[in-house]
Order: structure tokens, then sequence, then C-alpha cells
């Protein structure tokens, strides 16, 4: 696994413990409705219905289309009363990824993960994506959605001073240093007013 950025570049302006930011539950949306349903829709289109769901870096909301059946969704995030308050997850996990990036997960035990509006809080994203290529099954799928919204203090240096498409850059390369992910596809749109990005790619069969 390659170095992917620099120590500057995994600075956040607040520093301060991400367990603290995050102790107090925020049951709001972080993007526009545009953005939102673009991205159920997509979640419709490209998840595997019956399959087994990860939701990384989750909240009291998950964004799945309500009429795709899974066999199991497991959650993740920072806080336990937003992840008990999302009606989609069967289970979930609390954990720093910026303290512990390896995810408590069997090998190969999703078909399909997602990061939602949330891969600009990594300060070790090779880590974290190589933790999702082993969880992920052969030809599992990631997707990884963004959009120009964030908590400026917590976001690393590399995303706050990236363009758009800069961040998009970031995410492959990501998927690139975590290794056993194929090509990658980059869907840009405008669905809103927020613009939508997402970086979706595919653990490859055998590897
Ligand atoms: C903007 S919210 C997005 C939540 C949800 N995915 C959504 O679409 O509304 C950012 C999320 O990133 C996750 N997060 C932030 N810092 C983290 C860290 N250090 N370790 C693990 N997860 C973190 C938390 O789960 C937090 O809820």
């Amino acid at each position: 696994m390659s170095e992917t950025l620099a120590s500057e570049d995994r600075r956040k302006l607040d520093s301060d413990d991400d367990a603290r930011f995050y102790r107090q539950p925020r049951f709001v949306h972080h993007t526009d409705d545009a953005f939102r349903a673009r991205l159920t829709d997509l979640y419709y289109e490209r998840l595997p219905a019956g399959g087994s769901l990860l939701d990384l870096m989750s909240s009291h909301v998950s964004h799945l289309p309500a009429d795709l059946e899974f066999d199991r969704v497991v959650g993740h995030g920072m806080n336990e009363a937003e992840l008990r308050e999302n009606p989609h997850l069967d289970d979930f996990f609390v954990r720093d990824l910026n303290r512990e990036p390896d995810l408590p997960l069997d090998d190969g035990s999703f078909d399909a993960a997602t990061i939602a509006v949330s891969a600009q809080y990594l300060q070790y994203p090779e880590a974290v994506f190589a933790e999702l290529r082993r969880a992920l099954r052969p030809n599992g799928i990631a997707i990884v959605s963004f959009s120009n919204r964030c908590f400026p203090t917590k976001a690393i240096r590399a995303w706050r001073d990236a363009s758009m498409d800069g961040r998009a850059d970031l995410v492959r390369r990501y998927f690139d240093a975590a290794g056993g992910f194929g090509e990658n596809e980059v869907i840009r749109e405008r669905p809103g007013n927020d613009p939508f990005y997402a970086v979706v790619a595919r653990r490859v069969a055998g590897d």
C-alpha cells in the first residue's frame, strides 16, 4: 500500500479528539434534498438486492431505497444515539477510525459498502479503504459520495484545499492505495444546489 498523503495533508484545523466533537447527536441532514434523492437512486441502481451492506461513517440516515431489501445492513459511526435511530441498520458499531482504522468485521463478509458525505474526515484513508476491501467479497461494490459541504475544522487539509474534481481524485487514490479494487468510476452531477459526486469501485474478483 503506497502513501497517498503527506503528514501535513492529514492535518485538521481542530486536532481535538473526534469523539468529543461527535459526542452530541446531530439529527440533521448534511446535504440538500436533491443530493440525497440522487444518492438513494444511485444506491437503487448499483447496490445488490438481498446482499449484505456496510454503511461506514453513518448516522441516523443511510439513504437506502425503501423498496430495496438487504439480507443485513451493518452501520458504523461516531455517535451511538444517531445509529440507534437509523431505521435501516440491523447492527452497528462505534469507532474512531482516526485512532483505530481497522474494522471489527470478518473477511469477505459484505457485498457492498457505502461512505456518504464523510470521507473528508479520514486522516488515514488508505488504511480504512484497505479494511473496506478486506471486508468486501470479491466483486463487492463500494460507493463513496460527497458534496462541497463539511465541518471544515474536521476535514483534512488535502480535502479542504482541493477542488471538487480534486476531491474525486483523492478518493480514487484512496482506492488505488488500498489495492485490490478494479477501475473506479466518477459520477459528477448537479441535481440541485449541492454538487453530487460519487466514486464507485469494485473489489477485484479472486484478489
Ligand atoms: C457529515 S456526517 C455524515 C453521516 C451520514 N453518512 C450521512 O450521510 O448523513 C459525518 C460522519 O462521519 C463519521 N466520522 C467523522 N469522523 C470520524 C472518525 N474520526 N472516525 C469514524 N467516523 C467518523 C461520523 O459517523 C459522522 O456521522
